[in-house]
Formats: structure tokens, sequence, C-alpha cells
């Protein structure tokens, strides 16, 4: 089954095609991340605007790239939220249009959803459930204990800020450019993680929650605490300490949830902070007994269309043409809903 879908939530315009979840046809990105690089973040009318003019060259691309046309398409798929609702707006506009004038049937993906199913993409073997999955990005953190794509428990969310958005909101207090993830990864590549203390939230309390604004607090107040409160001679040593004491939350929580669920096979950490490398490490460092996985590309952990393809196909094997009703039905909606209902 070859799916073509739309990813339009923030501020990439992406599409793709997938064959049966995994085989990645084509994946084709247009962001507008460059243009915020100066504001410190996306602004929803901008972002929107150039998702506009990008749509349809982004879609040809992606037949172009995978040499097919509208024939060898089975179904559509595009994210229908959460995300900017401008953004959101043109990519399943984009993506009825296509449905109708094609006549395709058309899956509602929910992002978090995507990135779920993101480690199935160019995977060389098959995941194996239970996988316990660790999903942090610039809009959610959450954990998952799942048994297949559309059943499982939802562990733990953040409660306040996403780990994508500590990484960006702290880049901002440093003085470095948005997206904060790679920038601070880069500025902190050779800085000591323990030359200025951050504190680890929510450790010694019973939840598998997170909470990432005490770490933003706590840098503000190293920066505020600094000779001239300039972080420029510092920025090795804060960046790399602030990185290592997001990461470490992250893998805090992470080691909780799996020894409360002893049948894990496997580990999964998908999202954009999932790019991170001393998140790689710590990951692969602590859960040496599980088979651990990241997506196969950096560009499959951060927004990417292959994986609401990836999604879509999955939805359909799990739940048949329940799928196909799109955005309203249980099929479009996240795990936790799918397994309340
Ligand atoms: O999944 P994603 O592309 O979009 C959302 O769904 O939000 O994630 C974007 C987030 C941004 O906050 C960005 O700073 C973060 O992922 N990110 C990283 C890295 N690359 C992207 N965070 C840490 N290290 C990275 N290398
Ligand atoms: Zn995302």
């Amino acid at each position: 089954m070859k799916i073509l879908a739309i990813e339009t939530s923030c501020d990439e315009t992406a599409a793709a095609i997938v064959e049966d979840g995994t085989c990645v046809l084509s994946s084709v990105i247009a962001t507008s991340k460059h243009s915020f690089e100066a504001s410190g973040g996306v602004i929803p009318e901008e972002a929107a605007r150039k998702q506009v003019e990008c749509i349809v060259p982004v879609l040809n691309q992606a037949l172009k790239d995978a040499k097919l046309d509208r024939k060898n398409i089975d179904a559509i798929a595009a994210t229908r939220g959460p995300g900017l609702s401008g953004s959101l707006l043109v990519g399943t506009t984009a993506a009825r249009v296509v449905t109708s004038l094609w006549k395709k049937p058309l899956i509602g993906v929910h992002h978090t959803l995507g990135h779920l199913s993101s480690t199935w993409l160019d995977s060389p073997e098959t995941p194996e459930f239970p996988i316990l999955t660790l999903s942090a990005s610039g809009g959610h953190s959450d954990l998952w204990y799942r048994t297949n794509h559309t059943k499982g428990t939802f562990l733990g969310r953040t409660l306040d800020d996403a780990a994508g958005e500590a990484f960006d909101k702290g880049a901002s207090l440093l003085g470095l450019s948005y997206p904060g993830g790679p920038a601070i990864q880069k500025a902190g590549e050779s800085g000591n993680i323990d030359a200025f203390p951050f504190p680890l939230p929510l450790h010694d309390t019973d939840t598998l929650d997170f909470s990432f604004s005490g770490l933003k607090t706590s840098l503000k107040y190293t920066i505020r605490d600094l000779p001239k409160q300039d972080p420029a001679p510092m920025l090795e040593d804060l960046s790399a300490s602030y990185e290592h004491a997001i990461c470490r939350h992250l893998v805090d929580r992470l080691v909780k949830a799996i020894k409360r669920h002893d049948d894990v096979i496997e580990v999964h950490i998908v999202g954009g902070v999932s790019a991170n490398t001393r998140l790689r490490n710590m990951v692969n460092s602590t859960c040496n007994n599980y088979i651990v996985r990241f997506p196969q590309t950096i560009a499959y952990c951060t927004d990417n269309a292959a994986m609401i393809a990836a999604a879509g196909h999955f939805l359909f094997s799990e739940m048949g043409d329940d799928a196909f009703a799109p955005f309203q039905t249980k099929a479009s909606l996240p795990l936790s809903d799918v397994i309340q209902n």
C-alpha cells in the first residue's frame, strides 16, 4: 500500500510517499525555520503564508522523486493536529482537494502518532512490541507503553514546557539562534557538563510526568548571577550543563517507566529532541538491556511527512476502513483516546 502524506503542523511543508509504512519512496521537506532564527520562535502567520506557497511544489516533488503518478497512490494521509491552526489548515485543505480530485481515501493522523511511527521508516528490522516510547519535541514530551500501533498506555506528559521548548527558550537566554536544540548541542559540544549545577525535576515523586520550566528558570538565574551577566565567556560550559540537565531528566523518567514494565522488549526515542547526541549516548548506555531505536535519520526525528504516511498505514492495518473517515473518527485521535474507546 502506497500512501502520499502531508505534514504542515508547524513551520515545515512536507510531503512523502511511503510503501507499507516502512519503505520511504520520497520525502520532501521545505522549511521556513531560517526566517525565525532572529525572532527566537515561529511566527504563525508567516509560517502559514510560506506553506501556501510551498505546498503544491512540495507535493509535485514528492511524486517526481518517487517516480510515481496519482494512479499508483492508494490513499492520502494528513496531519490533522495538534499544531498551528493556520498551518494545519494549509495541509488539510490540500489533502481534501487531492483526495477529492484523485478519488482516494483520506486518513487524518494525530501528529504524535506520526512521531511514534517514525522508528519504522527504513528500519532494517521490524520493531517488536511491547515498546516503551519517549516522544520529545517542541510541542510535547510524552511517555508511552505500547502493545501495538493503536493500543497502549499513556504514562506521562510534561506539566509545563516541552523538552524542545526548554532547548528553544534556553537558547534564547544564551543568545543562541532558533531552533535551540541544535544550537545548544553545537555550543556545548566540548563544554563541561558539571560546570553549573541544575536540578533534577520531579525525581523524588511517584509520577512519570516531566517538568522543564524549573530548569529554564534555573538557567535564567545562573546567567543573572554571572559576572557582568554575559553568558558568552561561559557559553560552552553553560550549554553543556543545561543540555545535560534536560537529557538527564528525560532519561530519569524513562528508566523509572521501564522499571514498571518488565515485559518491555524495545525502547524508542522519537521527536525532534531524539536528534540530540548527548541524549542518544545517555539512553544507549542506560538502557543497554533493551533494543534501543531512534529514527533512522535526523530528518525522521524532526517533523516530516514520511512518519505521517507510516502512521496512516498502521492505522489502516489495525483499524481497517475505520481509518478512512477523515479527521473525525477515533482513527485520527491520539492513542489515549483510542484506548479509552
Ligand atoms: O518534532 P519537531 O520537529 O517539531 C515539533 O513537533 O515540535 O521538534 C522540534 C524541536 C525543537 O524544539 C528543536 O529545538 C528540537 O526539536 N531539536 C533538538 C535537536 N534538534 C531539534 N533538541 C535537541 N537537540 C537537537 N539536536
Ligand atoms: Zn513534531
